[in-house]
């Protein structure tokens, strides 16, 4: 038993905060956001839209485009670390909105990486016969977290939503999936928000920090030794991948790795200058774009990845 991509949805909110913008709220410019990053523009979220609306609207999509009803899906799994609540989890308020009968609905916290998490984690509930038509979300509002007066982080990160149906086949589909963290590095990046511990004013309200250069270079590295990993664990050459779905965080992060994996930039899906860094949202939506778009057709071989805070990071090898 394997599971399969049987559909795919996207959501990004209305209003759309430019460089240009930004240039009015903090000491930056439109040149260095695009230069250093890749970024145009990104989506914030309305006042009363939260991270299960969001992933409301790309879960229908999703759902439409399997030609399944919500009464289809046995398991929800929601990839996110900015919830609405601390429960109930996205995941239920994604059941209960779109009227989807009593079955397991969970959120998991791998910030950037919560997308790929939550997909391998579903993978394994198809393979073990747990769900045959899983919807599988990575859904974010970061613009929440984020510290509008912080020019190292707050042009960086935007609000967005994206969705599959995963469903059970009994030919791959989902390949493989490498996950890994490293608690160790958690002062690097890390919102100091949090229940059982509050937030200090120090620590800046429970704002986003990060020290951004070293993230970088330790998410350039780590990248390209998972990509090591995928290629030999599943005995490919490095031109066997159509399609390269990355995290979208900073486009020289992306190169880094498409270089790592000798694909040329237009074999890889790149959709950071849209929306800028949405977090677990960014791999689902990058997906549904191309698969839109009908760059990705049924058959090609995607490798998605991510890396994030805590650290985490991962990967999928999909055939679609
Ligand atoms: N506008 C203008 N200047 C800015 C700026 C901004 N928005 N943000 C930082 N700078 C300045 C810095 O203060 C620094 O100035 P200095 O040289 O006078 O000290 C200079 O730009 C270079 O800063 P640096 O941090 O070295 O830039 P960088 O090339 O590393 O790019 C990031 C910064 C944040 C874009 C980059 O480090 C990055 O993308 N990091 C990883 C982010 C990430 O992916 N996070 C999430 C993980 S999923």
């Amino acid at each position: 038993m394997y599971s399969r991509i049987a559909g795919t949805g996207k959501y990004l909110p209305e209003r759309i905060l430019t460089n240009a913008e930004l240039e009015g709220m903090v000491d930056t410019t439109d040149e260095w956001i695009r230069t250093r990053t890749g970024i145009e523009r990104r989506h914030i979220a309305a006042e009363g839209e939260y991270t299960s609306d969001l992933a409301l609207h790309a879960s229908r999509q999703a759902i439409e485009d399997a030609q399944l009803t919500p009464a289809d899906i046995d398991l929800i799994v929601v990839g996110t670390t900015t919830p609405d609540l601390v429960f109930p989890n996205v995941a239920c308020l994604v059941q209960q909105k779109l009227g989807v009968p009593p079955v397991p609905a969970f959120s998991l916290e791998a910030a950037c990486s919560g997308f790929v998490y939550a997909l391998g984690v579903a993978d394994q509930f198809v393979r073990g016969g747990q769900a045959k038509r899983a919807l599988v979300i990575g859904a974010e509002t970061m613009s929440r977290i984020v510290d509008w007066s912080d020019r190292e982080t707050c042009v960086l990160f935007g609000d967005g939503a994206g969705a599959v149906v995963l469903e059970a086949t009994d030919e791959p589909g989902v390949i493989y999936s490498n996950l890994g963290a490293d608690g160790n590095q958690a002062d690097l990046l890390y919102a100091a928000s949090g229940v059982s511990r509050k937030a200090s004013q120090t620590d800046g309200f429970g704002m986003l920090r990060m020290k951004g250069n070293e993230v970088f270079r330790f998410a350039v590295k780590t990248l390209e030794r998972m990509v090591d990993e995928v290629i030999a664990e599943n005995g490919l050459e490095k031109g066997e991948i159509d399609w390269l779905v990355p995290h979208q965080a900073n486009i020289r992060i992306i190169q880094a790795t498409a270089k790592r994996l000798g694909m040329s930039m237009d074999r890889v899906i790149l959709t950071v200058q849209d929306h800028g860094n949405t977090s677990a949202a960014s791999v689902p939506m990058a997906l549904d774009s191309a698969i839109r778009d009908g760059r990705i057709k049924r058959g090609d071989l995607l490798l998605l990845e991510a890396f994030g805070g805590g650290f985490t990071w991962g990967a999928s090898l999909i055939r679609y």
